[in-house]
């Protein structure tokens, strides 16, 4: 059945141009995937797609299909393709290339069990809800430190006032990160999503980006150095506890893990705030609901989650012939998941093309499902909670400050988020 598919869709795509996924190398179709993830849905609930991954590989839409794959064992996490040839690069850059594709094979996000459960089990058990819940007055404290700073300045950007340097100042401080080397985090940070995502960067950028990551991964080894003479009660000491108490973590695994938590735990939550307040901001009645019962919040950043996911979507790999839905995949080949269409699947949620902040919280894709599900989702949701309730206590009638088609977004297919987003409060 994929053959006759593969062929078949071979054949109708020298006819007439299907709407796929390569289709999101556009910008302008970036600046709004929505009508595109409609279209690709009429294909069917799982598809064909010549331009997935490197030699084409099953686009899986459907709300159902998604949670699906994402729960079965026989799906693979694991799927790195072998790392391009960096031959013509300089001989400093080819050392970082090999310690970086050595080391992110060992990152969750690329791991299947038994390894991805007993790593998750020890990054878990250094990332407890407690740890979570006792950066709440600190959240607080630091959201309205921004906030102080907007009404002073009469003029708020949102990105660069609040949603970037919040969680990266979060994140850092729950891992040690000493605050005068912030800024060469967020950088490196930003190398990772460039990593984690190259569809839309030169090679000469990949190479950056790689670099950046291995200065990362020296940048911990300092400080995992430090705290042998000096322990803290953190993050970072809880997982290197782990890493030494039973010999369970390598270092490679440390590394590689410690770059993810930090990174993911940065630009996406970034996201998550700044879509979130675009999309209240193009529907004023939803925000002013927000204002007059700020108990809608919680639900309120699920549904933005939901609406406007920063990650669209993610990978998998099969290791054996599995049916999902009505094809039959094959051993060996890959899976792109769109958790963002998923959340609008209309045979899932009522109206789903709406925002509705008072809308009933469902098993929204936005954090993935199964075991790979995101690991910071409670610190996200608390930080996007804190943040919202404060916007919407303090500005009360928020409008952007831009046209629309000024809006300019990140250039990435898996990460959704703006770049700027200037309001007049
Ligand atoms: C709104 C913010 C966030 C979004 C939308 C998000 C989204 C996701 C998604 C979709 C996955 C699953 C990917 C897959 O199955 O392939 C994931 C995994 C993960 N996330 Fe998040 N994330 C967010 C915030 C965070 C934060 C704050 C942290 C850490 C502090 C974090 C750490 C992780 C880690 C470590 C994983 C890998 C888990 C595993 O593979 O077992 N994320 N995230």
């Amino acid at each position: 059945m994929a053959q006759e598919q593969t062929a078949q869709t071979a054949q109708t795509t020298q006819q007439q141009h299907l709407p796929g996924i390569g289709d999101l190398r556009d910008p302008k179709i970036r600046a709004n995937p929505y009508p595109l993830y409609d279209r690709m849905r009429e294909r069917g609930a799982i598809f064909w797609d010549e331009a997935a991954g490197n030699q084409g590989g099953w686009a899986v839409m459907s709300h159902h299909l998604v949670t699906t794959a994402l729960r079965d064992p026989r799906v693979a996490a694991e799927r790195l393709e072998a790392p391009p040839s960096f031959d013509w690069a300089p001989e400093q850059f080819r050392t970082a290339v090999e310690r970086v594709f050595r080391a992110m094979p060992h990152q969750l996000l690329f791991i299947d069990p038994p390894d991805h459960t007993r790593l998750r089990g020890l990054i878990n058990k250094a990332f407890t809800p407690r740890m979570v819940e006792n950066m709440r007055p600190r959240i607080t404290e630091l959201t309205n430190e921004r906030l102080d700073a907007i009404e002073r300045a009469g003029k708020m950007e949102v990105i660069e006032d609040l949603a970037y340097p919040l969680p990266a100042i979060v994140i850092a401080e729950m891992l040690g990160v000493p605050p005068e080397d912030r800024d060469k985090f967020i950088q490196w940070a930003s190398d990772f999503g460039g990593f984690l995502d190259s569809s839309t960067l030169s090679m000469e950028e990949v190479l950056h980006a790689i670099q950046g990551v291995s200065d990362f991964m020296d940048y911990f080894r300092e400080i995992i150095a430090r705290r042998h003479v000096e322990p803290r009660d953190d993050l970072l000491q809880a997982m290197l506890t782990a890493h030494e108490r039973d010999d369970k973590l390598t270092e490679d695994e440390l590394l590689a893990n410690l770059v993810l938590v930090l990174a993911a735990g940065h630009g996406t939550t970034t996201h998550l705030i700044g879509n979130g307040m675009l999309a209240l901001l193009r529907q004023p009645s939803e925000y002013q609901r927000l204002v007059d019962d700020p108990s809608l919040i919680p639900g309120a950043v699920a549904e933005l989650l939901r609406y406007d996911p920063p990650v669209q979507l993610t990978g998998r790999r099969v290791r054996e012939e599995i049916p999902l839905g009505d094809v039959k995949v094959e051993a060996g080949q890959h899976l792109t998941i769109l958790l963002a269409a998923a959340n609008r699947d209309p045979d899932y949620y009522a109206d789903p093309n709406k925002l509705d902040v008072g809308r009933p919280e469902n098993r929204i894709l936005s954090f993935g499902q199964g075991i790979h599900f995101c690991l910071g989702a409670p610190l996200a949701r608390l930080e996007a909670e804190i943040v919202f309730r404060g916007l919407t206590q303090r500005f009360p009638h928020p409008r952007l400050a831009i046209a629309e088609e000024e809006l300019e977004w990140q250039p990435s297919v898996v990460f959704r988020g703006l770049l700027a987003l200037p309001v007049e409060i």
